[in-house]
């Protein structure tokens, strides 16, 4: 890996909104560090699509944060870590981070009955990513995955606590009423808004995983590994850029992450 330094921002990318929720677990543990952001909000969503386009587009999404010259990727995305990072990994010279071995890492520890839930776009879920490093970690676990492909644009929608909501929810969730799961990725940079009705359904006792923590733990570490943590410094830069619609990111951003959000920049990411 050529010329790369502490000073340099971390890369973090997404289909869309949804990585503002990794974006401030990462700003949480690491407050020194400058931040790039892309949202693919031109291109959203990424689940319904075929893999060979998700890769495609992780492709230029990645080609878009190098040319600002980061020192690490984050891969927000769930359905980009679940059917693109393997295939891009191998073409890049920078350290790539996905959401799926965060979340895998955090169910295992979480599970006390040995069963746990997926639940992600139809691409997240047919790649069977989830349900692999689960088992890849310890192989006695059993995984049960369900795709919730209506999830994203009832979120989307701010659909969050609607009957419609809920009718959907239970029949996507039903099949886990009945197999005795005490834990439940959310895998999905969405589903964590849809805590409240999923807890409804599945009752309180159940642990919902959500990646944002644990991938901020790992960014945190693997810096250290590579002796790229950036030491104290005097400002710090968070940059956004979108494929489109900047001003409604802006505005849900900032709902989100508050001031930390200024400017947001558009780009024409078929360039790249
Ligand atoms: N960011 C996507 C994910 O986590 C959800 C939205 C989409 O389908 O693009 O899988």
């Amino acid at each position: 890996m050529a010329n790369i330094d502490s000073s340099q921002p971390i890369g973090i990318f997404d289909s869309g909104l949804g990585g503002l929720t990794v974006v401030k677990e990462i700003l949480k543990i690491l407050p020194n560090e400058d931040i790039i952001y892309f949202g693919d909000t031109g291109r959203t969503p990424y689940g319904p699509r075929s893999k060979d386009i998700i890769i495609e587009f992780s492709r230029q999404d990645t080609n878009f944060l190098l040319e600002q010259n980061v020192k690490i990727i984050v891969v927000a995305c769930n359905t980009a870590s679940a059917q693109a990072l393997d295939e891009i990994r191998k073409d890049y010279d920078i350290e790539m981070i996905g959401v799926i071995e965060p979340g895998a890492i955090s169910a295992v520890r979480a599970t006390k009955n040995g069963k746990v839930g997926i639940i992600g776009t139809a691409g997240t879920i047919s790649s069977d990513s989830y349900a692999r490093t689960i088992n890849r970690l310890d192989s006695s676990i059993k995984v049960f995955s369900m795709a919730c492909p209506l999830f994203v644009p009832l979120v989307e929608e701010g659909y969050l606590d609607k009957e419609a909501t809920r009718l959907i929810a239970e029949d996507y969730l039903s099949i886990f009423t009945s197999n005795g799961i005490d834990t439940l990725v959310l895998g999905c940079t969405h589903y964590p808004l849809l805590k409240g009705i999923i807890h409804e359904i599945l009752g309180r006792d159940i642990v919902l995983i959500d990646s944002a923590e644990e991938t901020a733990q790992i960014v945190y570490k693997k810096l250290i590994e590579m002796n790229l943590l950036r030491e104290k410094t005097a400002s710090v830069l968070h940059k956004f850029y979108v494929s489109d619609f900047p001003e409604r990111f802006h505005q849900v951003a900032r709902h989100f992450m508050g001031d930390r959000i200024q400017n947001v920049i558009r780009i024409d990411i078929n360039k790249y």
